[in-house]
C-alpha cells in the first residue's frame, strides 16, 4: 500500500524514457482547466507549513523535519488516517493560520490549472480545541478573496459535520454558521463512517436544506453497509452530490437511480489507494461508461500524495482512459459544481477553448498508447 513517504508518479526518474504519446497525454491533463469538488482544506496542510505554524504558535510536534513527519504518515485505512489528520490540525490556531493554509492550497491548485475549487472545512475539529468558528472562517475567506483577486481562481466553501460526533453537535454548528450563511454554499458529512450512517443526520440536513444549503455526504470506500448508506443519502437525505460513493457499483438499481437523478460522484483515486489499497480507477471508467457523472479529486493531498493532476494522470494510466473520457471527467466536475450559472458558463467555455486548441474535440478519439 502506498505510504505518505512515496511521492508523485510524475517525479519518476525514467520519465524521459516514456513513450511520447504518454507524455503528450500527461501534458494535456496538466494544461486542462479543471474543477476540484472534493478537497478538505485541513487535508492540504503540507509538512513544511505544519512545522512553520508549530514554530509560530509555540507548539511542540513529535517531528523535527518534513522527512520525519512524512515517515510517520503510515496509515492504511480511514481511522488510522483520521488520527494523523486531526493531530495535524493542532497547529492551526489563528485567523492568519487558516489564511495561510488556504492560500497555500489555492496557489498550488492554480499552478495545476484548477480554475474552480469547492473546499470542505471541519469547524467542529477546531471549535472542540477552543478555536472560534469565526477565526476559522474569516481566515479561509480572506484567502479565497485574495486568490480570486490575484490568481483569478474561483472558490466555494462547504461546511462538513463530523459524523462521529452527535447530531446535536452538528445542529449547533449549523446554528453557529448562521452569520456566515453567504460564505458557505453547502454542507457535507465526513470523518469515521463506521457506525455513523447518513440517517443519523437526517434532521440536520433537512434543516440545512430549508436554509438553502446544497447537500453532499461522504460515502467512503469499502465501508461496512456502504450501499445501504448510499441509498440513505438518496432516500432519506436527498443529497445533491455523493462524495466517493464507489461502492454504488455493487448495486445495479442504485447505479440506475444515481444516473436517473444525474448525481455526480466525487471519486478520489490516490486517497483510495492509501486507505483502501486501490485507486479504483477501473471503477471510475465503469461509471463513465454507465453514464454516471464521475469526477476525480484529491481529498487530502498533503497526506495522500497527489493533487488534481497526479490523481487524473494516475487514473488515466491505470484505467487506460481515452482523451474523451478525461475531458468528460472535467466536464462532469464543472457541470456538477455549485458555481453560479454565469460562472459555470465562463468556466466551461475556458475548458472548451482548451480542448479545441489541443485538437481533442473530435468525439470518440481513442488514445494511441505507445
Ligand atoms: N476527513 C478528511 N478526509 C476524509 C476522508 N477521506 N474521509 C472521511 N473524512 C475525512
Ligand atoms: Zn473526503
Amino acid at each position: 500500500m502506498l505510504k505518505g513517504t512515496e511521492w508523485f508518479a510524475s517525479d519518476r526518474p525514467d520519465d524521459h524514457m516514456r513513450p511520447k504519446t504518454v507524455n503528450d497525454m500527461r501534458r494535456f491533463i496538466e494544461g486542462m482547466p479543471k474543477a476540484e469538488l472534493h478537497v478538505h482544506v485541513e487535508g492540504t496542510l503540507e509538512p513544511a507549513l505544519k512545522l512553520e505554524l508549530a514554530r509560530r504558535n509555540g507548539i511542540e510536534l513529535p517531528y523535527r523535519s518534513v522527512e520525519e513527519m512524512r515517515a510517520a504518515y503510515d496509515f492504511d485505512d480511514l481511522p488510522s488516517f483520521l488520527r494523523v489528520y486531526y493531530e495535524g490540525m493542532s497547529v492551526l490556531l489563528t485567523e492568519q493560520d487558516f489564511r495561510d493554509l488556504t492560500a497555500a492550497y489555492l496557489t498550488r491548485a492554480h499552478s495545476q490549472n484548477v480554475t474552480y475549487a469547492e473546499m470542505f472545512f471541519d469547524p467542529q475539529a477546531h471549535t472542540a480545541r477552543g478555536v472560534a468558528f469565526e477565526t476559522v472562517i474569516r481566515g479561509i475567506r480572506r484567502a479565497q478573496e485574495e486568490a480570486r483577486a490575484s490568481l483569478g481562481i474561483r472558490t466555494r466553501l462547504i461546511m462538513c459535520f463530523l459524523r462521529d460526533l452527535s447530531a446535536q453537535s452538528a445542529m449547533a454548528t449549523l446554528e453557529e454558521s448562521r452569520p456566515y450563511r453567504d460564505w458557505i454554499v453547502g454542507v457535507g458529512l465526513d470523518s469515521d463512517e463506521s457506525g455513523n450512517p447518513p440517517i443519523k443526520f437526517k434532521a440536520v440536513f433537512a434543516t440545512a436544506r430549508a436554509q438553502g444549503f446544497r447537500l453532499t455526504m461522504h460515502c467512503d470506500v469499502d465501508q461496512e453497509d456502504s450501499t445501504r448508506h448510499i441509498w440513505q443519502t438518496l432516500d432519506d437525505i436527498g443529497v445533491d452530490r455523493i462524495d466517493h460513493g464507489v461502492n454504488s457499483l455493487e448495486d445495479e438499481a442504485l447505479c440506475a437511480e444515481i444516473v436517473r437523478r444525474g448525481l455526480a460522484l466525487t471519486v478520489c483515486p490516490i486517497s483510495n489507494r492509501c486507505v483502501a489499497g486501490s485507486l479504483k480507477a477501473l471503477e471510475v471508467r465503469r461509471m463513465l461508461e454507465m453514464g454516471m457523472r464521475a469526477t476525480v479529486n484529491s481529498d487530502d493531498p498533503a497526506y495522500f500524495p497527489g493533487y488534481m493532476n497526479e490523481n487524473l494522470v494516475a487514473t488515466w494510466e491505470a484505467a487506460e482512459l481515452s482523451r474523451e473520457q478525461i475531458v468528460q471527467l472535467a466536464v462532469n466536475a464543472f457541470e456538477a459544481s455549485w458555481a453560479a450559472p454565469e460562472e459555470k458558463l465562463a468556466l466551461r467555455s475556458e475548458l472548451d477553448d482548451y480542448v479545441a486548441s489541443q485538437g481533442a474535440g473530435r468525439q470518440g478519439e481513442p488514445l494511441v498508447r505507445g
